[in-house]
């Protein structure tokens, strides 16, 4: 695996694959791989030739009250863990590299429609941020396709959305959850949990099920619904964010024609903030 710091390298290793005819897959990561990175480097790799990920811990997307100077770097594992996974190329980018002398002077993507609730409203200009450096990577990479976790499913929708919408050829891959036996969805904030916490905050996923379950059997009192999971994850000693049930493709409050459902949902445990979702279809 080759790895490159600058961008003008990294062009020149993604000509050389685009020359051999090879066909280029981009999984932009923030370090810290986990299981549910490796499957999105494993579904790259069964379905193009070329892989470049990228660990780039990006300042734009973390508030200023947030974890940037605690977020987990284990940069040794993480390459040998890309090695194991036959990754061609790793890009590890200086914040300099990616965003020249001054983090505020920067262009800004902004995805409207899709960023205001959830996420967007707790952690502000977070997915500007996220959409900023994403569109960056493309730029830079040029990839066939991207793959992202759907643990993020609004960051998710809101990259499918700008590539869309700037009209990128790029194909976005949406990679299921990857989640530990007790159903937590793995995250590399769970490294901040204690064992006590990772046995409360599996609590999470059994909500957004059963939460779920009731929606498919036919149930459309969302409201009750949502503030019944609301006490059961206050009673597991997870204290919501937001439990909220929508349409899954535009994140608006289901419409009596709504047929594919999400449920998102954000908790806060001790100094964590844990985030995940489930996504069903009701006809
Ligand atoms: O999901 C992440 O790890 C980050 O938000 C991403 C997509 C790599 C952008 O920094």
């Amino acid at each position: 695996m080759q790895t490159e710091k600058k961008i003008k390298d990294l062009r020149q290793v993604v000509k050389a694959a685009r020359s051999q005819g090879k066909s280029i897959a981009l999984i932009p990561t923030m370090g810290n791989l986990h299981e549910g990175h490796l499957q999105l480097i494993k579904q790259a790799r069964d379905r193009y030739d070329f892989l470049v990920c990228s660990i780039f811990v990006n300042p734009l997307q973390f508030g200023a009250n947030e974890d940037l100077g605690a977020y987990p770097r284990t940069l040794e594992a993480d390459r040998e863990s890309l090695e194991i996974e036959n990754c061609d190329c790793l890009f590890l980018p200086s914040i300099e590299e990616i965003y020249g002398d001054s983090l505020e002077l920067q262009t800004s993507i902004k995805v409207p429609g899709l960023t205001e609730k959830f996420c967007g409203s707790s952690r502000p200009g977070h997915f500007d941020g996220v959409a900023t450096v994403v569109t960056k990577l493309f730029n830079m990479v040029q990839p066939d396709a991207a793959f992202f976790g759907l643990k993020d499913y609004q960051q998710f929708l809101v990259i499918r959305k700008l590539t869309q919408d700037l009209a990128l050829d790029i194909t976005i891959h949406g990679i299921e959850t990857h989640r530990e036996e007790s159903g937590l969805a793995m995250s590399s904030r769970n490294n901040y949990l204690s064992e006590e916490q990772r046995q409360q905050a599996a609590n999470l996923y059994s909500c957004l099920k059963d939460c779920a379950e009731k929606i498919a059997a036919g149930n459309s009192d969302f409201e009750q619904l949502e503030k019944a999971a609301k006490k059961a994850l206050q009673k597991a000693s997870l204290k919501p964010d937001y439990f909220q049930v929508c349409d899954a493709d535009t994140l608006q409050p289901p419409s009596p024609v709504t047929s594919h459902f999400a449920i998102l949902a954000a908790v806060y445990i001790g100094k964590s903030r844990l985030i995940d979702n489930i996504r069903f279809e009701r006809s």
